[in-house]
């Protein structure tokens, strides 16, 4: 929490956003109350460890946060000089990453907006520098399927230079009322494997909510189309 106050009616539109959704997957950036809801699983910990990745590249580069959630990790590296874009499906994470963007310093915006192939050919080369998949992936496998992801993928890193990807497990048990897990593949980098000439480090693994399991997190640079 910062000692930063923020209106008592900023507070209630948070509070009554964050109880109509289906989980509070991420902490209130900077938060300058205890929200009532308990986040699922913390950022702070796979932001430290994407940002020492970056060494000096942070200052004003282009952010796009796929499934932003609450905004977090798109708020973190605002913070620190990025120019962030966060998209996420559901509007109430959108609705509060607005909220939130209200009390952090910095060039963030968020939109309602989904991944797909068409949003993919709306990205021109230079748009962005870097891109977060975190933790997403797997929920448009399941509904689009292995091939239309590696498609995605070859699209995305010849038009961003360095994406980061947190991958499910095909190992992992979801919890009760989720199937993604028989839709991934044995290979969680098999995402990639109809791409050429990427560069992939590992970068850490990190507890989930999920289970007893660590996701990976990996950085990739590819080549980019000019
Ligand atoms: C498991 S949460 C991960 C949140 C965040 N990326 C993180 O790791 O902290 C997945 C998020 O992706 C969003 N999402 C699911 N499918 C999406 C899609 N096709 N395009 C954009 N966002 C999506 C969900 O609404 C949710 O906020």
């Amino acid at each position: 929490m910062t000692d930063l106050c923020i209106p008592d009616a900023t507070r209630d539109r948070i509070e009554a956003l964050l109880v109509q959704g289906k989980n509070v997957y991420q902490p209130l950036y900077n938060a300058p109350f205890a929200p009532s809801i308990a986040p699922l699983r913390p950022c702070d910990d796979r932001c430290r460890a994407v940002e020492a990745s970056m060494g000096d590249r942070i200052a004003g580069r282009k952010l796009w946060d796929v499934g932003c959630s609450l905004g977090y990790n798109t708020l973190y590296f605002v913070e620190r000089g990025m120019i962030g874009h966060g998209i996420d499906i559901d509007p109430r994470n959108v609705a509060i990453c607005n909220e939130i963007a209200g009390w952090t310093r910095g060039e963030a915006r968020f939109s309602l907006g989904a991944l797909t192939p068409e949003t993919v050919e709306t990205i021109a080369p230079g748009e962005y520098d870097y891109a977060f998949f975190f933790s997403v992936l797997h929920h448009i496998i399941e509904v689009r399927g292995l091939a239309a992801m590696q498609d995605m993928m070859r699209e995305i890193t010849s038009r961003i230079p360095t994406i980061y990807v947190e991958l499910a497990l095909r190992r992992e048990i979801p919890p009760p009322g989720y199937t993604w897990d028989r839709h991934l593949p044995e290979d969680e980098l098999a995402i990639f494997s109809t791409c050429s000439g990427l560069d992939i480090t590992p970068i850490g693994r990190f507890d989930t909510h999920v289970g007893p399991m660590q996701r990976p997190l990996y950085r990739v640079s590819g080549k980019v189309r000019s």
